[in-house]
């Protein structure tokens, strides 16, 4: 099976001007991501996880200082300069932002947007980049995309909002597509379309993704595997199916214990209460004498 990305060992840290240093956003975190699976990185808001996929992409503001290692397709990207960051961007790793359709602009017409990132990469007329821009926007189901291509992004609903900002990621044919909480603006319903069109991209292209979420329900729906964080740490990693059935960390156990259904299709993750951080999980009576909260089993594979 071949890796697609390799983080090892990740440390981030944000310079401020505080006189405590804050604790790293990111601390020693070690991931391999597959060729073709959908991977999952689950934790709660200030877990880390953007951080994480910023560092991916090369676009940590100013004042973060990365240790360790992270390899795209076998080559080392942290430390590269800005003009091999952009050629690696788009074309090899892509990544819908947290907030996704704030990034396009409201001005401008969604399939010119589509195709000007198309023109990002590649010496192609502006003719043939129209052409592409229909055939994603096509790809991602808006149907009669033709027509609708001169639409500014406020005629359409936020689902489809998303399924454009999907095809300007798209349009390159990245290996790797960096999702980050792709539907956390989204109703249930339309959620669960935007999931099954990332899912259909991965099988249809061989697209690796790497899903982030604060979402459960998010994971059992399309997740092949998934990555547990919080407080900037890697607490697991494991099949999805395995999390759910067996949870490894007290933390993950924590969590679908407050989640009673394992992952009902809208189990946010909850705000774990301060006292069970993990250090003080680790250290709890409840966890010395194993009474943690009854883990359900999983009923959704
Ligand atoms: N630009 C920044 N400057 C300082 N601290 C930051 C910055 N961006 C994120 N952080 C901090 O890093 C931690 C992780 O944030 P983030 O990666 O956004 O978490 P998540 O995406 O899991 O919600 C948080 O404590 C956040 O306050
Ligand atoms: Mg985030």
């Amino acid at each position: 099976m071949s890796v697609v990305l390799s983080i090892t060992n990740i440390g981030i840290r944000f310079a401020t001007n505080d006189a405590t240093a804050p604790p790293p956003a990111v601390d020693g975190v070690t991931i391999q991501v597959n060729r073709g699976e959908i991977f999952g990185i689950v934790g709660e808001s200030g877990s880390g996880k953007s951080t994480l996929a910023n560092a991916v992409m090369g676009l940590l503001p100013a004042n973060a200082a990365v240790t360790g290692s992270i390899r795209v397709n076998g080559r080392e990207v942290v430390g590269l300069s800005e003009d091999e960051l952009r050629r690696i961007r788009g074309a090899e790793v892509s990544m819908i932002f947290q907030d996704a359709s704030a990034s396009l602009d409201p001005t401008w017409p969604v399939g010119d947007q589509i195709a000007e990132t198309v023109r990002a990469h590649r010496t192609i007329s502006r003719r043939d980049a129209k052409a592409r821009a229909i055939e994603l926007m096509t790809e991602v189901g808006i149907s009669d995309a033709a027509s609708r291509y001169g639409s500014v992004p406020h005629r359409f609903s936020g689902g489809m909002r998303q399924r454009i900002v999907i095809a300007a990621a798209l349009a390159n044919n990245p290996g790797l597509l960096i999702a980050d909480e792709p539907t956390t603006a989204l109703d249930v319903t339309i959620q669960a379309q935007v999931l099954q069109l990332i899912d259909r991209l991965r099988r249809e292209h061989g697209t690796t993704v790497v899903l982030i979420t604060h979402d459960l329900g998010v994971v059992s729906q399309v997740c092949d595997r998934v990555a547990v964080m919080h407080g900037g740490r890697l607490l697991e990693v494991a099949s999805t199916r395995d999390l759910f059935a067996r949870p490894s960390h007290p933390y993950t156990r924590a969590l679908l214990a407050a989640n009673p259904a394992g992952a009902p299709r809208r189990s946010r993750l909850p705000v774990i209460p301060a006292e069970w951080s993990v250090e003080s999980l680790q250290q709890s009576e409840r966890l010395r004498t194993g009474q943690l909260p009854p883990v359900e089993e999983a009923t959704h594979d």
